[in-house]
């Protein structure tokens, strides 16, 4: 039996007043699935993730978010596909006035989140392991590195327990060795969590590490898709160019 849909765009489009950046997308994500989106800088890859969850208003298609028709639901259910949704935002950013612990605790006041098997403190450290900075609990973020700052804004995904991750370049700014470590923590991630992913990257490095399949995005449409492999080794040179 085919794995479960848990997104599928169908003929997205988005303007933003005469720029035309989305031009018909359509993009099915499986559970258990992460799936790569690269494209050329301001080709429309965060607008396309944004639109997932309504961040952004598309002006026409179809988007459903783990069987909910995002486009077309009320306030309430919205809000509660977002709940299953994790985001890391492009530059992940923490809020600086805030410890970690505070950082943490933030989606689970504002979304009343409870967990019937785990209090508050324990989800925090259960998240804070899972991303390997369980010991940076009580730091600010000025403290912290780039990767250690990412990792944390990633903490602050898992602790609502996301079916559904949305990656917005994880990698971006860092060096080649934590790029990779945090690539391999996307896989791990999704072996712990059970989720789904989409991985929005300008690193090839992370795309061929912690995707299953790839995406190129290009002139509003998904041009081609395919696994690493095959993409880095297509006969056109125009895809492969994507992989230098
Ligand atoms: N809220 C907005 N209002 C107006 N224009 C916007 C808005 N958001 C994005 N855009 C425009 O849409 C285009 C696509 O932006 P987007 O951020 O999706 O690019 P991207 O592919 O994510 O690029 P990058 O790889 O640099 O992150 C850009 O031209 C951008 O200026
Ligand atoms: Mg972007």
């Amino acid at each position: 039996m085919d794995k479960e849909e848990v997104i599928v765009v169908e003929n997205l489009y988005k303007s933003f007043d005469e720029n035309s950046i989305l031009r018909g997308i359509n993009l099915t994500l499986h559970k258990g699935e992460n799936l790569g989106i690269v494209g050329k800088s301001g080709i429309g890859k965060s607008v396309l993730i944004k639109s997932i969850v309504r961040l952004i208003e598309p002006d026409a298609g179809i988007i459903n978010v783990l069987g909910t028709n995002i486009l077309e639901c009320d306030s309430n259910e919205l809000n509660e596909v977002r709940k299953k949704v994790g985001y890391l935002f492009q530059g992940g950013a923490l809020y600086d006035s805030m410890s970690v612990r505070e950082n943490l605790l933030f989606p689970i006041r504002r979304t009343q989140f409870k967990d019937k098997q785990h209090d508050t403190e324990e989800l925090i450290e259960q998240s804070l392991s899972s991303v390997g900075l369980l010991d940076a609990i009580d730091k600010m973020p000025s403290e912290l590195s780039g990767g250690m700052k990412k990792r944390i804004a990633l903490a602050r995904t898992l602790i609502l327990k996301p079916e559904i991750i949305l990656y917005d370049e994880p990698t971006t700014g860092l060096d080649a060795v934590t790029s990779g470590e945090i690539s391999e923590l996307i896989l791990k991630i999704r072996e712990e969590y059970n989720t789904a992913a989409i991985i929005i990257t300008h690193d090839m490095k992370c795309a061929k590490i912690a995707t299953d399949s790839i995406k190129i995005m290009d002139e509003g449409i998904f041009m081609v898709e395919g696994t690493y492999d095959e993409l880095s080794h297509s006969e056109e040179k125009e895809i492969r160019d994507f992989f230098i």
